[in-house]
């Protein structure tokens, strides 16, 4: 591995001045990173101004701060800018306020409650900055674009009109950590991006839409994201792939007018199936609906996840066994903070021996996560009666009521109702 540069000159005036994490393997609890990662931050030199974009986390503040004092004095610095007030890019914006008190400091709308609960009782003045302001450094101009929820409601980014060069922050980044910082020279990072993606990008992926919609009409130069590569080379290949990997892909399969119902089972003796069964042919008799069959026994998560990001309704069907649901119906529902349910219908039935907890508890977790269950489960203990299936077939066909729009809504009227007041007498 290359050593760790000094500060490296992306642009004319413009400098990467941030740190190097070589050793980290877990970002966040959540994320592997498999050979470290990098906390981006710039310095951009203006004839009137010195901005600096972004800081790092207080445990690299060092670097940083060597970094910039190679390419300006603390008294030059008229301005910073927090596109992210996360802590791996805050966490020297204390001590860089302190070092240049001069300098104006802008962060997004959403940013203003975040700055509060990082500097606690310290007292910042700060400019708040939204798409279309912008930040004169003389002959190098800021323009913000604000990006909520990519992937926090602080998120913006930064561009230098003058060079098209972007501060993206965590968008387009990776945590890929390769001192030759630029995406011609480091190794092959294609697999951290799409990681990245995957796991920061995609539970948020109507915001993605809406800042490439801001940001797909740049003549970007150069992307320099607050981790990872710096991406110089075709720089809108990776904004071209942000609009490839947020574009839904079974628009064409279900069709445009048609609700999508996905309905997943798993079953030990064929009566959480046989519901299952019926659970789909009930949808099936509403048009508009595509129904959706699969058996949880059979596969991973990972096809269902996709399946599931682009479905209108699910339904699990599950067996209790020792008072809880199955483990891979908890496996497939736990893989769904990766992208966004909310919103959609949920149900759930099942087959039980003794006390039949799994479908409660799974129309628990489908509420936590922010489904609508609009129709009561389905519980048959072991064989199912025709009854029971008939109750299946119900659910099915309500369900894919409720997502045409379809369901019968019964009126109650004003007799029906003044026979169930309570009697006062
Ligand atoms: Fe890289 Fe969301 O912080």
């Amino acid at each position: 591995m290359k050593p760790a540069p000094d500060a490296v000159e992306i642009a004319p005036g413009t400098h990467w001045i941030g740190a190097l994490d070589p050793g980290l393997r877990e970002f966040d609890i959540i994320l592997k990173t498999a050979n470290g990662t990098t906390y981006n931050s710039y310095c951009v030199r203006g004839s009137s101004g010195v901005a600096v974009i972004d800081t790092v986390k207080a445990s690299h503040a060092g670097e940083f701060f060597a970094r910039l004092e190679q390419v300006a004095r603390y008294d030059e610095i008229s301005t910073i800018v927090l596109n992210h007030l996360e802590p791996d890019h805050s966490g020297a914006l204390p001590e860089l306020m302190r070092r240049a008190p001069q300098a104006k400091l802008y962060i997004s709308t959403k940013a203003q409650l975040m700055l509060k609960a990082l500097v606690k009782d310290t007292e910042l003045d700060y400019t708040v900055v939204q798409t279309g302001d912008t930040v004169d450094l003389g002959e190098r101009t800021l323009h913000f674009f604000s990006t909520p929820f990519l992937h926090w409601p602080d998120t913006q980014c930064t561009l230098v009109e003058e060079q098209g060069i972007l501060f993206s922050g965590d968008v387009f980044g990776c945590h890929f950590c390769d001192a030759r910082l630029f995406n011609d020279q480091v190794g092959d990072f294609r697999f951290s991006f799409e990681y990245y993606y995957q796991h920061i990008m995609r539970p948020f992926r109507e915001h993605v839409l809406e800042a490439l919609e801001l940001l797909e009409p740049l003549a970007l130069k150069l992307i320099a994201p607050a981790h990872g590569p710096i991406l110089r080379d075709v720089p809108q290949s990776y904004v071209q792939r942000y609009r490839q990997l947020a574009s839904p892909l079974l628009a064409n399969e279900v069709g445009a007018d048609n609700k999508s119902l996905l309905v997943f089972y798993i079953s030990s003796y064929g009566n959480t199936a046989r519901m299952a069964q019926a659970v789909a042919e009930g949808a099936e008799t509403v048009s508009g609906v595509r129904v959706s069959l699969y058996d949880l026994q059979a596969m991973g998560d990972l096809p269902f996840v996709d399946l599931i990001e682009e479905a209108d309704g699910i339904a699990f069907g599950s067996p209790t066994i020792n008072g809880d649901a199955v483990k891979p119906v908890w496996d497939l529902l736990s893989s769904l903070v990766a992208i966004k349910v909310r919103d959609k219908l949920g149900a759930a039935f099942g087959s039980y021996g003794w006390s039949g907890e799994a479908i409660n508890m799974i129309e628990d977790r489908l509420r936590g996560l922010k489904l609508r269950v609009p129709i009561k489960g389905v519980r048959a203990r072991l064989i199912p009666t025709d009854e029971e299936l008939g109750k299946c077939h119900d659910l099915g066909k309500q369900l894919a009521q409720h997502l045409t729009g379809t369901i019968d809504r019964r009126v109650i009227s004003m007799s029906e109702l003044l026979a169930q007041e309570p009697s006062h007498a």
